[in-house]
């Protein structure tokens, strides 16, 4: 497996090899969710890369950048018991050589506007502007990102379209704890008695998504059924809604619904989402 740290490795590494490339874009501190991405690369792909990269342009100011965990030695060591053949990890130098202040960005509208970016207001653009950085060095066939970010993977979706990137998106399954929380790596900074609460969150989402499958459409009550029972296990709700699979608004006719939360609870904030 090579470890690549500059776009010019990258390029020859990418010039060496034959077959398809699969990207597994991630920011490290890997676990089981990322495994799966990694595993499905494999499986459809020739050639598997991994980027660890932890991009400032999607951290807002008051955010988790400084303190989100870094830990590549042991992303590296789990990857090389992988199918994996290289690693790209550059520094922000190389991935921001003019700095951030007047950086090229990439803004995907409506579909960044709504849910989480609307709390969030220049992540989305932070994440397609890295998304496209990375697919402009990596050149790849496929690439793949988890279910558990859905918003994220529909405004990558659709920036792949709307740009003509020409890579294909493979949005791969939520992976969850035995209790039913999301793998994400800011579980990691719920307290003890956080993390038995946290389970509330995927168990209010599936609740709802039993009820819409069921045939209940007065969508109002059920979000306002699912909030309260947010606030009920301790967490400090940002949104509980159901959408249609495309994530525009719902409606009664709809075939196919996303409900999708994010909420607060003690330093972490969580986001899961269930599809019905
Ligand atoms: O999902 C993530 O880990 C990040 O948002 C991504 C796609 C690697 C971009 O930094």
């Amino acid at each position: 497996m090579d470890i690549l740290t500059t776009a010019d490795e990258l390029a020859q590494w990418r010039r060496t090899g034959q077959g398809t490339v699969g990207l597994v874009p991630t920011m490290g501190n890997l676990h089981a969710g990322h495994m799966a991405l990694v595993d499905t690369a494999a499986a459809r792909c020739d050639r598997v890369i991994v980027s660890v990269f932890v991009n400032p342009l999607q951290f807002g100011p008051d955010e988790d950048l400084d303190s989100y965990p870094r830990t590549f030695d042991a992303d590296r060591d789990a990857l090389a018991n992988k199918r994996v053949d290289a690693i790209f990890a550059p520094s922000v130098e190389q991935i921001y050589p003019n700095g951030m202040t007047h950086q090229t960005t990439v803004r995907v509208m409506g579909v960044s506007e709504i849910l989480c970016g609307s709390r969030r207001p220049a992540h989305f653009k932070g994440v397609a502007t890295i998304v496209t950085k990375l697919f402009n060095l990596v050149r790849p066939d496929a690439a793949f990102f988890g279910e558990k970010d859905y918003q994220q993977l529909m405004v990558i979706r659709r920036m792949v379209e709307d740009l003509c990137m020409g890579v294909e998106i493979v949005g791969v399954p939520t992976v969850r704890e035995a209790d039913g929380l999301a793998r994400s790596s800011r579980n990691q900074y719920l307290t003890a008695n956080e993390r038995r609460q946290a389970a509330s969150l995927s168990a209010a989402l599936r609740d709802c998504a039993e009820q819409l499958a069921a045939g209940h459409r007065d969508f109002r009550s059920l979000e306002a059924r699912g909030w309260a029972r947010l606030v009920d296990a301790g967490f400090d709700p940002d949104y509980f809604e159901i959408r249609g699979a495309d994530l525009a608004p719902a409606e009664p006719a709809m075939k196919r619904f996303r409900v999708l939360a994010a909420a607060h609870i003690g330093r972490a904030r969580l986001i899961d989402n269930i599809g019905v």
